[in-house]
C-alpha cells in the first residue's frame, strides 16, 4: 500500500497540523518524519486549541498510531511536557504513540550550544527557535549523536556523559557568556528521559514496510517548510534537515516508490519567522493587517511572523522539488475585505525577468514583480462549499492552479477541523 505525503510549501506554519488532524480519518498511520520541537503544530476542533510540536498530529484520533520516525529530533523535556499537555484529553496512548529507536535525541547541552552559535553571530542569527536542532542534526552528519535505542543499553549514561563534557567544551570556546546550571538541566532531562522511556520503542522503518504489506494507509507529516529546506531553502537562514518530499524517504525508511499523493499546503499569502530573505515581504499597513487578522504569531516561539503577498516564483520551485500531486490553501479568510490581492509571478534578476528560484534571494538581488486581483468582501469563515466562496476568490484559485498545475483540493477558511472545504 502507500504512502501519502504532507508537506509545508513556503518557510513553515502553513496550517500542516489542522490539515493532517482533518486528513486522519482517511489513514491508519500518521508518521512524523523530519524536525523537532522546533515545529508547532495547531490544531483546533470542539472549541479546543492545541499546539503539538513532537508528537505527530493524527493523535487526537482513537484509530491511528502515531509514529516519530527517524529523522526526528526528541528533545525528552519538550517530549514530556507534550505528553502531560495531552493528560486532560484522557487519550488512550497505548500502542498509538511509537518512537523510533534511530530518533536523535537533543541533550540539554544541544540547546545551549545552539544559544551560543545565534548569539555569536550577532546580526547574522539564523533567528533559531533555540531548541537545539542545528547541533544535534550537526551531530548527527558528525556521528556523534545519541539516539533513542541508545537509552536501551545499560550504560547510556556513560555515552551522554561524554558527549555533554564535549558540548560544554565547545561552548566554552564561543566568544559569548551563557549562562547555565548543568546540574537543573539535567536532572530535568533523566526525570523526561523516565517518562520516554514508557513508550515503546520500535524498529519504525521495519514497522512502516510491515505496515504497508498489511494494507494499512499511511500520512507522512512534515515539519517546517520547502524553503527552509537544507538544501533547497534559503540557506543559511534554513533549518537543519530536509523538508521537502525527499526527506520522507531518509526520515522513515519509505522506499521512493511508496510514495503516492504529495500534498503540498500553502497560505494564501505569505509567512516567515526568523531571519533571511523574502522577496515579498510587506512592511505597511496591508502586512500588518495580513499579521493581526491571521494571527501570526509562531506557535512555538510566540515571534511575531513576516507577513508578506503570495510569492508563486518560491511556490513553483516547492512544487516541483516535492513533485506536488495536490494543493491546500490555508487562510484563505484572512485576505476578506482586502480590495487587492497581489501575487508575485516573476523577480526581476539583474534587469532580468525570470520565473524560476535563483541562488540567491537575498533583496538586494531580485525585485518581485506582482499582478493584482481584486479582492472580496465576504466572511468565508462559515461556508462549506466550494460553489458559495466569492467568484473574485475563485478566480485567484483558478489562477494559481492554471500557474502551478496542480489542483486546489482543500481550501481552508479558519482554524476549526470544520472551516475546511474540499473541492
Ligand atoms: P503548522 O506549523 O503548519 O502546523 O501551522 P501553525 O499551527 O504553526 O500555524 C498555522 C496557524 O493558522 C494556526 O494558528 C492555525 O490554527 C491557523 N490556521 C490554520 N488554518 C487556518 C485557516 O484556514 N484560517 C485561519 N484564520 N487560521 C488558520
Ligand atoms: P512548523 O513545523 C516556521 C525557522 C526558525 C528559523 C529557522 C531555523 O511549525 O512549520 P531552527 O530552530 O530549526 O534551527 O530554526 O527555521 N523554523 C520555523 N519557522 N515554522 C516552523 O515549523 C519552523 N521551524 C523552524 O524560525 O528561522
Ligand atoms: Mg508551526
Amino acid at each position: 500500500m502507500a504512502v501519502d505525503l504532507l508537506l509545508g510549501l513556503q518557510w513553515g506554519d502553513e496550517g500542516k497540523g489542522k490539515i493532517v488532524d482533518v486528513l486522519t480519518g482517511d489513514y491508519d498511520i500518521i508518521a512524523r518524519f523530519q524536525g523537532g520541537p522546533n515545529a508547532g503544530h495547531t490544531l483546533e476542533f470542539d472549541g479546543i486549541k492545541h499546539v503539538l510540536h513532537t508528537i505527530p498530529s493524527g493523535i487526537f484520533h482513537d484509530k491511528s498510531v502515531n509514529v516519530v520516525g527517524n529523522g526526528v529530533v526528541i528533545d525528552p523535556v519538550i517530549f514530556k511536557k507534550e505528553l502531560d499537555n495531552l493528560d486532560p484529553f484522557n487519550l488512550d496512548l497505548t500502542n498509538r504513540l511509537l518512537i523510533s529507536r534511530k530518533a536523535h535525541l537533543i541533550l540539554p547541552t544541544h540547546r545551549l550550544l545552539d544559544a551560543a552559535s545565534e548569539a555569536s553571530k550577532g546580526k547574522a542569527k539564523i533567528g533559531s527557535t533555540l531548541k537545539g536542532i542545528g547541533p544535534t542534526y550537526m551531530d548527527k552528519t558528525g556521528r556523534n549523536g545519541m539516539r533513542v535505542g541508545d537509552l536501551e543499553l545499560d550504560h547510556w549514561t556513560v555515552k551522554y556523559r561524554s558527549l555533554a563534557d564535549k558540548h560544554e567544551a565547545m561552548l566554552r570556546t564561543f566568544d559569548v557568556d551563557i549562562q547555565y546550571d548543568l546540574k537543573e538541566l539535567e536532572a530535568e532531562f533523566m526525570e523526561a528521559v523516565d517518562r520516554l522511556k514508557t513508550l515503546p520503542f520500535i524498529d519504525s522503518e521495519e514497522y512502516l514496510f510491515q505496515a504497508q504489506k498489511n494494507g494499512k494507509k499511511i500520512l507522512a507529516e512534515g515539519a517546517q517548510g520547502s524553503m527552509l529546506d537544507i538544501d533547497f531553502g534559503t540557506y543559511p537562514y534554513v533549518t537543519s534537515s530536509n523538508t521537502t518530499a525527499a526527506g520522507a524517504c531518509t526520515g522513515l525508511g519509505v522506499s521512493p516508490g511508496s510514495i503516492q499523493g504529495v500534498f503540498g499546503i500553502f497560505k494564501a499569502y505569505a509567512t516567515r519567522v526568523g531571519s533571511g530573505p523574502f522577496p515579498t515581504e510587506l512592511f505597511d499597513k496591508v502586512g500588518a493587517t495580513m499579521g493581526k487578522v491571521g494571527n501570526e504569531f509562531g506557535a512555538t516561539t510566540g515571534r511575531p511572523r513576516r507577513c508578506g503577498w503570495l510569492d508563486l516564483v518560491a511556490l513553483r520551485y516547492a512544487v516541483q522539488i516535492n513533485g506536488v500531486t495536490e494543493l491546500m490553501m490555508m487562510k484563505a479568510d484572512v485576505l476578506s475585505g482586502f480590495k487587492e490581492v497581489k501575487v508575485c509571478t516573476a523577480y526581476k534578476y539583474r534587469n532580468e525577468e525570470i520565473s524560476h528560484l535563483p541562488f540567491n534571494i537575498e533583496e538586494a538581488n531580485v525585485k518581485p514583480i506582482y499582478r493584482s486581483f481584486p479582492g472580496w468582501k465576504e466572511d468565508l469563515t462559515r461556508l462549506t462549499k466550494a460553489e458559495k466562496l466569492p467568484k473574485a476568490l475563485l478566480d485567484y484559485i483558478d489562477f494559481l492552479e492554471k500557474s502551478l498545475d496542480v489542483p486546489i483540493r482543500i481550501v481552508s477558511v479558519g482554524p476549526d477541523r470544520k472551516q475546511t472545504i474540499m473541492r
